[in-house]
């Protein structure tokens, strides 16, 4: 008799503590055996060689969004997911996006249409507040997280979505009060337009002057004012994509302090520098996101900083935009670096680059445990920071969502080989060593030899709340804590 639908036979199961040999065996789309010599199952796959992994979770990415300068993204739920699928990601965390003047419920509603029509992967949503009014803070907000929306995601720059000190603390509380993890782009908006500003102004229009435009303490200076906010209202925080060896520091103290301040880098901070955008003409403009690459030395101290658990997740940041009049050239062929819109493809080359970095060429910090870190930063610490049950780990009762990698499979990265809509991958020419050649999600092939083998719309949506990570210290500062100050209850 056939206990299990699928066995994954002879390969080598990867976890964030150890790996194994062990054969997985699948039913109803759940794991359900580990173990060797497993009976059979009404179908089979040979690993033998291969390491048997959970399936990526990235947990930022931008998707059929609307940018902070008002321009539509290149992929759709469809083409983003594919993407995903082939560099071996079975979940996406991307964004329902609020923009000034607009309802936050009505955009969720938009975002989760387009969203149940095309993804293949499963998915949720951040909510991204830009119009933080009374009725987005007290009657919307509280509505959605309750539903299963349990994070937010603001902006310290962006001329267009912005929010501001007082704001940001309204934000702060709202999700204090329904547990909700707020997710910051933290960097200094005076400092990022004045330097603009003067640039242009003197004729530094180049894309390489935008990484200059965005300087290194504009990220420190808003990751302390953030901290201090968040310690204020003692509501937990995840500061995305930290580029700079100051900020991973300042995170590193908050921590120390026992705040609950938790990050994400991405492999634009990881594998490039500023230097990459100095190309001639606007072929530099490939290279531009922000913040922007830094230098060698921040990318030392980030792989640290992963390796000592101080950032917690790598996520692709994925903001796909063409390099043609829809996209990086939508201002015309000769725009400022001001008027190209920031972003990078990124979720089907997080993984290999990761991979190669981690457990091919066997990163150092990570002391011979570049295997386990691998799939801790890419799956199961995003799946608990996230609080997605079920994701991030394949143990028995946990969904089948699985990639299976040939560790030994030499790729060199093309434009070309890639399925999202951007039409470039700023990593094209590196050579990786592993590839993920087989992936499913639930149990149900997603990729195979190649090939995409799900249909659109089989994704399916997670409801999350905020969980532990959401949930506050309890330590309140003298300022706030009615036991100190005079009896002032804030937080109610
Ligand atoms: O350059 C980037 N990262 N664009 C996407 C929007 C954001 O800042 O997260
Ligand atoms: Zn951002
Ligand atoms: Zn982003």
């Amino acid at each position: 008799m056939t206990n299990y639908d699928l066995v994954i036979r002879g390969g080598t199961v990867g976890s964030a503590t150890g790996s194994f040999r062990a054969d997985v065996a699948v039913k109803d789309g759940k794991v359900a055996a580990l173990g060797l010599g497993l009976a059979p199952g009404a179908r089979e796959i040979d690993a033998t060689g291969k390491l048997v992994l959970p399936g990526g979770i990235d947990s930022h990415a931008h998707v059929e969004q609307v940018s902070a300068g008002g321009l539509l993204n290149a992929d759709t739920f469809e083409s983003a997911t594919t993407s995903a699928a082939f560099g071996g990601t079975t979940t996406l965390i991307s964004f329902a996006a609020q923009h000034r003047g607009l309802d936050l419920r009505k955009v969720v509603d938009d975002y989760a249409a387009l969203a149940r029509r095309g993804a293949l992967i499963d998915y949720a949503f951040h909510l991204i507040v830009a119009n933080p009014d009374a009725k987005t803070i007290t009657q919307d907000l509280p509505a959605l997280i309750g539903e299963g929306h349990a994070s937010i995601k603001v902006f310290m720059t962006y001329d267009l979505i912005k929010v501001d000190d007082e704001p940001l603390l309204d934000l702060l509380l709202t999700a204090r009060q329904n547990r909700a993890l707020v997710c910051v782009h933290a960097e200094n908006h005076g400092m990022i337009s004045w330097m603009g500003r003067k640039l242009v102004e003197k004729g530094y229009v180049a894309p390489k002057y935008h990484a200059i435009s965005h300087p290194r303490g504009s990220e420190a200076e808003a990751f302390n004012r953030l901290i201090t906010a968040a310690e204020l209202l003692d509501q937990p925080i995840m500061i995305f994509h930290v580029s700079t060896a100051e900020g991973a520091q300042m995170i590193r103290a908050a921590r120390g302090r026992g705040l609950k301040v938790f990050a994400e880098t991405c492999p634009q901070y990881l594998f490039l520098t500023r230097h990459d955008l100095d190309k001639p003409g606007l072929e530099g403009a490939k290279w531009m996101c922000s913040p922007p690459p830094r230098e060698q030395v921040d990318q030392e101290a980030l792989w640290q900083a992963l390796a000592l658990g101080d950032i917690q997740t790598v996520s692709s940041d994925h903001a796909p935009y063409r390099f043609d009049e829809t996209g990086k050239l939508s201002a015309g062929p000769n725009p400022t670096f001001k008027q190209i819109a920031n972003g990078l493809p990124g979720l089907e080359t997080r993984l290999p680059l990761l991979f190669d970095a981690l457990v091919s060429k066997g990163r150092s910090e990570f002391a011979g445990r570049g295997l386990e870190a691998f799939v801790n930063l890419t799956a199961t610490a995003p799946a608990e920071i996230y609080n997605l049950p079920g994701k991030g780990a394949l143990l028995p009762g946990y969904d089948a969502d699985i990639a299976i990698w040939d560790p030994d499979k030499a790729v060199t990265i093309t434009d070309a080989a890639m399925h999202d809509r951007t039409g470039f991958t700023p990593f094209a020419g590196r050579s990786v060593t592993g590839w993920p050649e087989h992936v499913l999600v639930r149990g149900r092939d997603v990729i195979g030899d190649g090939t995409l083998l799900a249909a659109p719309s089989s994704g399916r949506w997670l409801a999350r709340t905020g969980g532990n990570t959401a949930t506050p210290t309890g330590r309140l500062v003298p300022d706030i804590d009615p036991q100190q100050n005079f009896g002032a209850a804030l937080l109610d």
